[in-house]
C-alpha cells in the first residue's frame, strides 16, 4: 500500500471521525485516525502531508478538555481544525472562544470568501452543517475570517502563511452541500497531495508484505464465511499458500447450503488448506431445551471455542494467528475517545488458548467497503463479498424458544425462499438485512379441507447503515404476497407468515 502520502486525523471524540477518514480516502489519499494526544515525535515519524483535528463534545474551557501541544502548529505541516478542532486551535494560539446562548444546529447558510484556497469552487453562499454552542469570537493573531453565518461570526478562518485553517462546520457529512470540496481543497490546494492512493494496490502490496513477514512459517485462521475472515484468509493464502490452515467450524446453524458454499469457495476455488468441522450434532445437543437467548449465545460461543481449540491442538504450534479485524474495530476499541455504542458478541473472538506467537491482522487499515473491494479484486464471489451481516450464533437466535433439527430445517427453507425472492426482485442491495424467524407460535389454519395447527414464520427486513438504528423496509405487497404463498406451500409445518413492521429502536434487528 502506498502510505507515503498520509493525512493524520487527530481524534477529539467527535461522532463523525470515521467519516472524515473515509472522505479523505475517497479522495485517494490515505488517512489514519490517531488519538488526539499522539506525541510530536510520533507525528514527525509518520511524516503526514497534513493533519486534521476532528470535532468533539468538549468545550475548550472544560476541566477534562482534550488539548494539544502548541508545537504541533510549528511543524510546518498544514492543519485543518474542524468544529472543536477549530476552537482548540484558536484557544491554543491566543484567540478567543466564546459560548453562545443557543446551540446552532442544522444546515445553515454561510457567506464565503472564496478567494481562500480552502473555499475555492464555492459561490459566495452555501449550506453547511453547523452543530455547536461554543464559537470563535476572536481569531488568533495571523488569522483572518473567511466564512460566517448570521449567528457565527467566524465560521472559518485561515492563516495561509502557516497553512493553518479552521472550520466551524462539518464538511464530511451529506447535510453540507458539496462539503467534500472543502476536504479536496485542503488535500490538494493546501497539503499538495497527489491523490495516488488506490485500494486496488492494497491487495498486491499486502500480499507482498505478508510474504516478507511470514516467510515459510505457519499461520492459522478461523474462517466463518463472513466477508472479513474470508478476505483475510484469501490474502494469507495468496501470500503463504499451504502454510495457511483455515478452520471452519460449521455449527449447523448457518443458512441453507451455506456451509457447502464456504467449503466450495475456499477448498476448491482457492485451494486453501481447509479443515471443516461438522459439529452440528454437538451444538444441538448442548442447546437442547435451552430457550433463553443469552444462554444460547453463551453456549454457542463457548462450544465454538472448544471445537476450534481441539482442532488447533491437532495442528500443534503455529507462528501466526490470523484475525479479520477491520479499521472501525480498531478505531472503536483502540482510541477510547469516541463513545462505543454497541459491543459485539461475536463467536470466535480471540482464542487465547491457541498456541501461536503473533497475531496478523491484514485488514486492520481498511473500512468495510474497502474490504469488499479487496475481496472482489482477489476473485472472491460477489455473493460472499456482499453477504449481509449474519450473527455468530446463527439461526439459533432466529428460532424463538428451544432449537431442534426439525425447526432448523423449517427455518432454513423459509429463509431461503425469502432471500431468493428479495434477490429476484432486485431488492438485495437496498435492504441491508433480511431474514426469516421461526416464531414459537403455532396457530390454526386450513389447508385443502384439513385443519392445520402449525408454525408462524415472521419475515424481518431492515434498512440501515450502521445496524444500530434502522427502519423496517417497505417491501412491495406483491413481493410479500409471493414470499408468503411460497413459504406456506413449499415448507412443511408452516401455515402462517407475518411481516415485522417495527423499526429499531424500539425493536432490535434480531428477534433474540
Ligand atoms: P440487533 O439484533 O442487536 O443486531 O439489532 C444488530 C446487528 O448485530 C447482529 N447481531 C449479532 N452479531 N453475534 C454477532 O456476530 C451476535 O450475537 C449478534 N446479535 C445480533 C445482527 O444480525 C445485526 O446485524
Amino acid at each position: 500500500m502506498m502510505k507515503n502520502e498520509l493525512i493524520l486525523i487527530l481524534d477529539f471524540g467527535g461522532q463523525y471521525n470515521q467519516l472524515i477518514a473515509r472522505r479523505v480516502r475517497e479522495c485517494n489519499v490515505y488517512s489514519e485516525v490517531v488519538p488526539y494526544n499522539i506525541s510530536i515525535e510520533k507525528i514527525k515519524e509518520k511524516q503526514p502531508k497534513g493533519i486534521i483535528f476532528t470535532g468533539g463534545p468538549a468545550s475548550v474551557y472544560g476541566d477534562d478538555a482534550p488539548k494539544c501541544s502548541k508545537d504541533i502548529f510549528e511543524l510546518g505541516i498544514p492543519v485543518l481544525g474542524i468544529c472543536y478542532g477549530m476552537q482548540l486551535m484558536t484557544h491554543t494560539l491566543g484567540g478567543k472562544v466564546a459560548r453562545a446562548n443557543k446551540r446552532e444546529y442544522g444546515t445553515t447558510e454561510v457567506t464565503i470568501d472564496n478567494s481562500s484556497p480552502l473555499l475555492q469552487g464555492f459561490n459566495n453562499t452555501n449550506g453547511f452543517l453547523m452543530s455547536h454552542t461554543d464559537y470563535v469570537e476572536v481569531v488568533p493573531e495571523g488569522f483572518h475570517n473567511i466564512c460566517s453565518t448570521s449567528s457565527c461570526p467566524n465560521a472559518a478562518m485561515e492563516n495561509p502563511d502557516k497553512k493553518l485553517y479552521g472550520i466551524q462546520f462539518h464538511p464530511e457529512v451529506n447535510n453540507s452541500i458539496n462539503g467534500i470540496q472543502v476536504i479536496k481543497n485542503f488535500l490538494f490546494n493546501i497539503c499538495n497531495c497527489k491523490g495516488d492512493w488506490i485500494i486496488s494496490s492494497f491487495a498486491q502490496e499486502s500480499i507482498k508484505k505478508l510474504k516478507e513477514k511470514i516467510g515459510d512459517k505457519k499461520a492459522l485462521c478461523a474462517l466463518s464465511g463472513g466477508v472479513d475472515s474470508s478476505v483475510a484468509a484469501v490474502l494469507l493464502s495468496k501470500a503463504i499458500g499451504k502454510n495457511l490452515t483455515c478452520i471452519f467450524v460449521d455449527h449447523g446453524l448457518l443458512r441453507k447450503n451455506e456451509g457447502d458454499e464456504v467449503e466450495e469457495v475456499f477448498r476448491h476455488q482457492f485451494d486453501i488448506n481447509l479443515i471443516r468441522v461438522n459439529a452440528k450434532e454437538r451444538f444441538l445437543s448442548k442447546l437442547k431445551g435451552v430457550t433463553d437467548p443469552e444462554t444460547k449465545r453463551k453456549i454457542i460461543g463457548e462450544e465454538f471455542i472448544r471445537v476450534f481449540e481441539e482442532e488447533a491442538k491437532k495442528i500443534g504450534t503455529v507462528d501466526f494467528l490470523v484475525q479479520g479485524t477491520i479499521y472501525p474495530d480498531v478505531i472503536e476499541s483502540g482510541l477510547g475517545k469516541s463513545s462505543v455504542i454497541k459491543s459485539h458478541h461475536n463467536v470466535g473472538g480471540l482464542p487465547d488458548y491457541v498456541d501461536f506467537k503473533e497475531i496478523v491482522e491484514p485488514l486492520r487499515d481498511l473500512f468495510k467497503d474497502e474490504v469488499r473491494k479487496t475481496g472482489l479484486e482477489l476473485g472472491i464471489p460477489e455473493n460472499l463479498v456482499y453477504r449481509q451481516p449474519f450473527p455468530g450464533p446463527g439461526l439459533a437466535i432466529r428460532i424463538i424458544g428451544d432449537i431442534t433439527d426439525d425447526k432448523l430445517t423449517i427455518l432454513k427453507d423459509a429463509d431461503s425462499i425469502f432471500r431468493e425472492e428479495i434477490s429476484n426482485a432486485g431488492l438485495h442491495k437496498s435492504i441491508n438485512q433480511y431474514f426469516a424467524v421461526l416464531t414459537n407460535l403455532k396457530s390454526v389454519g386450513v389447508m385443502g379441507d384439513e385443519r392445520t395447527y402449525d408454525y408462524t414464520i415472521a419475515l424481518r427486513a431492515v434498512e440501515t447503515t450502521d445496524f444500530m438504528t434502522g427502519v423496517w423496509s417497505k417491501i412491495p405487497y406483491d413481493i410479500l404476497e409471493r414470499v408468503s404463498s411460497r413459504i406456506v406451500n413449499e415448507v412443511n409445518h408452516v401455515n402462517r407468515v407475518v411481516y415485522d413492521i417495527t423499526s429499531k429502536p424500539p425493536a432490535t434487528i434480531e428477534w433474540e
